[in-house]
C-alpha cells in the first residue's frame, strides 16, 4: 500500500510540468477541449475540427514541394476568399529566389503584385488541406501478430497501408496518406486536397523578411518580418490542377478572420500547422547520446566550417553572395543543436528520464502479466543502443566531413546521375545543368579549405576501416590536395567541357579522375560498412522504442501522452508568455518596431532596415494598426509547442481569428524537440499587425487588405 502510494505521487510529481506540452491530434481533440476552455478558448472541438469544411482547421495549409506531397516543409493560413494564403517569408524565400534576377531582385526589394495578372506562378510547390483524419490501427494491424518476425510484419503492414491509401483515395483528386503514431503503436489516415498552381502575391524585401539572419536566429528578444504572400489558384470547377494560365483564384470554402487589436501577455494562444519531428519519448540513454556525443559531433564540426566560411565571405564579396544561403543552412541546424544540447544539460532531462524509468520498473514489478512483457525492455534496448551509438557517430562523422565537402558532393552527385537509368542524351543534358547550376555558387579557394579542416577531422576520428583509400595515403590532406589540383571537377570549365565532348560517359573514364574516385570509394564505405549496418540496429531500435513507447503509456495512463510530430496535422496552444533566460534576467513577450531601428544603430551587419521604413517609425505612421501606446508590435512569444515545420503556422486567439504567424523557438527552448519545458521552452511568432503594417504602410497594397476580413 506504502509503495503504491510513493509511486503515484512519483508518477504525479514527473508529470505535473507539463502545462502548455503537446501537438494535438484534430480529431481527438475532445480529450484537450475543457483544459483549453479553462485557459479561455471559446470555440468547440467541432469548430476548430469536423470533416464539413466549414471549421478553422480547414483554412490552415501545409506547404509541400510537388515531388514529396505527404511532407510538410511548412505551415499557412487562407486569409481571403479567393485563395490569399500566408506564411513565412523563409518557407517562400526558394520561389521568391526563382523569380528574381539582377534586374528584378525581388529577394533585395521584396516584390508586390499590384494585380492578379502579375502574381508569379510556375513554382514547384503545393499547398495542401487536410480534408479528414481517422484512426485506420485495426486495419493496418490487420494480421499481425507478436510472434512474427520483424521483416513479415513490416511487409504486411505496408500492404495493409496502399490498400487503405488507395481506397481513401479512389475515384476522387484526394490524396491519401497512412502515418504511424506513438512509435509504430498505432496508424491514422490523412486524406488531403493538394492544390498545384500556387503564384507569389508579396514579400517583403529581405532585410525586413530575415531581419536579424543569423545573429538573430534562434533568439529572443526578435524583430523578424517573416511572412510571404501567396495565392492559390484551381482550375475553372475549383480543382486542384497543374499551372495553367487559365486556371482562376480558388474560391476558399473557408478563411480566417484577422483580429488587428492589441494583444496581451498571458492572452490564451492556439497554433495549428505540420510540425515534422520530435523525440519526446526516448529512455535516458538515447537522450545522453544526444546531448554529450551526436549533437557536440555535429556542432563541434560545423562551427569550424561556418568559422572558416564566414572569414572568406568577409573577405571577398564574390564570396558573400555564393555562400549567404549556404552557411545559413549549416548555422541553423548547428545552433539550434547547440541550444538543444544545452538546454538539455541545464534542465537535467536524463537523470529526470532516469527518475521515470525507475517508476515504470517499480510499476512493472508489480504484476506478472507486466513483467512479462516489459521486464527485460530497457536493459535489452540499452545494450543494443550502445552499438547504435557507435553506428551512428560513424554515420553522423562521414556525414558532417566528407559529405560537406562540396568538392566531394559534386562526384556524388554526377555517380548517381550515372548510373540512375536515362538515355544518354538525357543524362548528358541533366549532367551539365546540374554542373552549371553548381558552379554558380561554388567558390574552389572557401570549398579547399573547408575540405581540409573536414578531413583533418574525419582521418583523427574515423575507424580505420571507414577511411577511402586515397586518404589512407599520405596524412589524408596531402592526398585530398593532390586530387583537387588534378582533377577536373573543381575547374568548372573543364568539367562542363568534357561532359559536352563526350555523349556517352563511360564511368571507367571517370574513375580516373582522383576526386571523383575519392567520391565514389566514400560511397562504397558508405554503402558497406555503414548503411547497411546502421539500418540492422535501427530496425531493432525501432522494436525496442515501440515498445517503451506502450510501456509508457500504460505506466502513465492518468496523463494524456500526445504523439510525437510526424509531418501530420496538430494544435497546440498555451499563452502569451515572457522568460527568464538565465539568473537575473527577464524578457518580455512582445517587440517593436523601435527595436528595429535600434538594432540599426548597431554595428551589425544582419541588422539593416529600408529607409521607408525608417521614415515610417520617424512619422509613427502606423495607422490603426498602433498599439496604445503609439509603438508597433513585431513579434510575440508564446508557451505553445512547435518544431520545425510549425514555421507559417497561423496562431489564434480565443475566437480563432488570426494574431499570428509563428516563425521560430527561443535558442535556450530548442530542446523542446526532446523534452518541452514550460520554463524556457516558447515559440516566436510575427505580429498580425506588423504583416497588415507592412503591407498597407510600406507596400501601399491595400488592394490586398480589402480582400481580407479584418476585426479593427
Ligand atoms: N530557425 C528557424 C527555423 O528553423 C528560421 C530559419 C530561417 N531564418 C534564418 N535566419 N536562417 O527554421
Ligand atoms: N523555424 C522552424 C521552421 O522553419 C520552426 C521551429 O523550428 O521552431 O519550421
Amino acid at each position: 500500500m506504502r509503495r503504491q502510494t510513493v509511486t503515484l505521487l512519483g508518477i504525479f510529481a514527473a508529470l505535473s510540468v507539463r502545462a502548455n506540452e503537446g501537438m494535438w491530434l484534430p480529431f481527438l481533440l475532445e480529450n484537450n477541449i475543457g483544459e483549453m476552455t479553462e485557459m479561455g478558448l471559446h470555440l468547440t472541438a467541432d469548430d476548430i475540427y469536423n470533416i464539413n469544411q466549414s471549421c478553422l482547421s480547414s483554412a490552415v495549409v501545409g506547404f509541400v514541394d510537388l515531388d514529396m506531397p505527404f511532407h510538410h516543409f511548412c505551415s499557412g493560413s487562407v486569409i481571403s476568399a479567393h485563395g490569399l494564403v500566408i506564411t513565412n517569408h523563409h518557407c517562400g524565400l526558394n520561389v521568391v529566389q526563382q523569380h528574381s534576377s539582377l534586374q528584378n531582385d525581388y529577394i533585395t526589394n521584396g516584390f508586390w503584385a499590384m494585380n492578379q495578372a502579375d502574381e508569379l506562378g510556375g513554382n514547384n510547390i503545393g499547398v495542401c488541406f487536410l480534408r479528414r483524419m481517422e484512426d485506420v490501427t485495426a486495419q493496418v494491424l490487420d494480421g499481425v501478430n507478436d510472434t512474427m518476425t520483424s521483416s513479415l510484419r513490416s511487409n504486411l503492414i505496408t500492404k495493409n497501408i496502399t490498400n487503405i491509401e488507395q481506397t481513401a483515395s479512389a475515384n476522387s483528386t484526394l490524396k491519401a496518406h497512412v502515418d504511424a503514431f506513438y512509435c509504430g503503436n498505432e496508424y491514422y489516415l490523412s486524406v488531403y486536397e493538394i492544390f498545384e498552381d500556387i503564384r507569389l502575391v508579396g514579400t517583403p524585401p529581405i532585410s525586413i523578411g530575415k531581419f536579424g539572419g543569423d545573429t538573430d536566429n534562434w533568439v529572443w528578444p526578435r524583430h523578424t518580418g517573416d511572412f510571404t504572400i501567396f495565392r492559390i489558384y484551381a482550375d475553372s470547377l475549383n480543382r486542384p490542377a497543374p499551372y495553367s494560365a487559365d486556371n482562376i483564384p480558388y474560391q476558399a470554402s473557408n478563411h480566417l478572420k484577422i483580429n488587428a487589436k492589441q494583444k496581451q501577455e498571458d492572452d490564451f494562444v492556439m497554433l495549428m500547422g505540420y510540425p515534422g519531428t520530435t523525440n519526446e519519448y526516448l529512455p535516458s540513454f538515447a537522450v545522453e547520446a544526444t546531448q554529450n556525443t551526436f549533437d557536440p559531433l555535429v556542432v563541434g564540426i560545423r562551427s569550424k566550417s561556418i568559422d572558416i566560411i564566414k572569414e572568406r565571405m568577409r573577405s571577398d564579396q564574390s564570396v558573400m553572395i555564393k555562400y549567404t544561403s549556404k552557411v545559413a543552412s549549416l548555422a541553423n541546424a548547428w545552433k539550434k543543436l547547440d541550444g538543444e544540447r544545452r538546454g538539455l544539460a541545464k534542465k537535467h532531462v536524463v537523470s529526470k528520464k532516469r527518475e521515470r524509468e525507475r517508476l515504470m520498473t517499480t510499476w512493472i514489478e508489480e504484476s506478472d502479466e507486466r513483467k512479462k512483457l516489459y521486464s527485460n525492455l530497457l536493459d535489452d534496448y540499452e545494450a543494443d543502443y550502445i552499438e547504435y551509438v557507435n553506428q551512428n557517430q560513424a554515420w553522423l562523422l562521414m556525414s558532417e566531413t566528407l559529405y560537406k565537402s562540396e568538392a566531394i558532393t559534386v562526384c556524388r552527385k554526377i555517380r548517381t546521375l550515372i548510373n540512375d537509368k536515362m538515355e544518354d542524351s538525357l543524362r548528358r543534358t541533366r549532367i551539365i545543368n546540374y554542373l552549371n547550376d553548381f558552379y554558380t555558387d561554388y567558390d574552389p579557394e572557401t570549398d579547399i579549405s573547408v575540405s581540409k579542416m573536414l578531413i583533418n577531422e574525419y582521418m583523427a576520428n574515423a575507424l580505420p576501416e571507414h577511411v577511402p583509400a586515397t586518404l589512407k595515403k599520405g596524412n589524408g590532406v596531402t592526398s585530398f590536395a593532390h586530387a583537387c589540383r588534378n582533377s577536373m571537377f573543381t575547374n568548372p570549365a573543364m568539367a562542363i567541357a568534357f561532359f559536352e565532348k563526350h555523349s556517352v560517359i563511360n564511368e571507367k573514364k571517370l574513375l580516373k579522375d582522383p576526386l571523383y574516385k575519392l567520391a565514389s570509394e566514400t560511397d562504397d564505405i558508405y554503402h558497406d560498412k555503414i548503411s547497411k549496418q546502421i539500418s540492422q540496429i535501427q530496425r531493432k531500435n525501432n522494436q525496442h522504442q515501440r515498445l517503451f513507447m506502450q510501456l509508457q503509456r500504460e505506466c502513465f495512463a492518468s496523463s494524456q501522452l500526445f504523439p510525437d510530430a510526424n509531418s501530420t496535422f496538430r494544435i497546440a496552444y498555451g499563452q502569451i508568455k515572457g522568460y527568464h533566460p538565465t539568473d537575473a534576467i527577464s524578457y518580455a513577450p512582445f517587440t517593436t518596431l523601435g527595436g528595429i531601428i535600434e538594432k540599426c544603430h548597431m554595428d551589425v551587419y544582419d541588422y539593416t532596415a529600408p529607409d521607408h521604413l525608417i521614415k515610417l517609425y520617424a512619422d509613427r505612421n502606423f495607422g490603426p494598426y498602433s498599439n496604445a501606446d503609439s509603438s508597433l508590435t513585431v513579434c510575440f512569444l508564446s508557451t505553445c509547442h512547435t518544431t520545425g515545420g510549425n514555421s507559417g503556422s497561423p496562431v489564434f486567439d480565443t475566437d480563432g481569428n488570426l494574431i499570428g504567424l509563428n516563425f521560430d523557438r527561443v535558442w535556450e527552448g530548442t530542446m523542446s524537440d526532446l523534452q518541452f519545458d514550460a520554463d524556457i521552452c516558447r515559440n516566436i511568432s510575427l505580429d498580425i499587425r506588423f504583416v497588415l503594417f507592412f503591407i498597407d504602410k510600406y507596400a501601399g497594397a491595400s488592394h490586398l487588405i480589402d480582400e481580407m476580413e479584418i476585426i479593427y
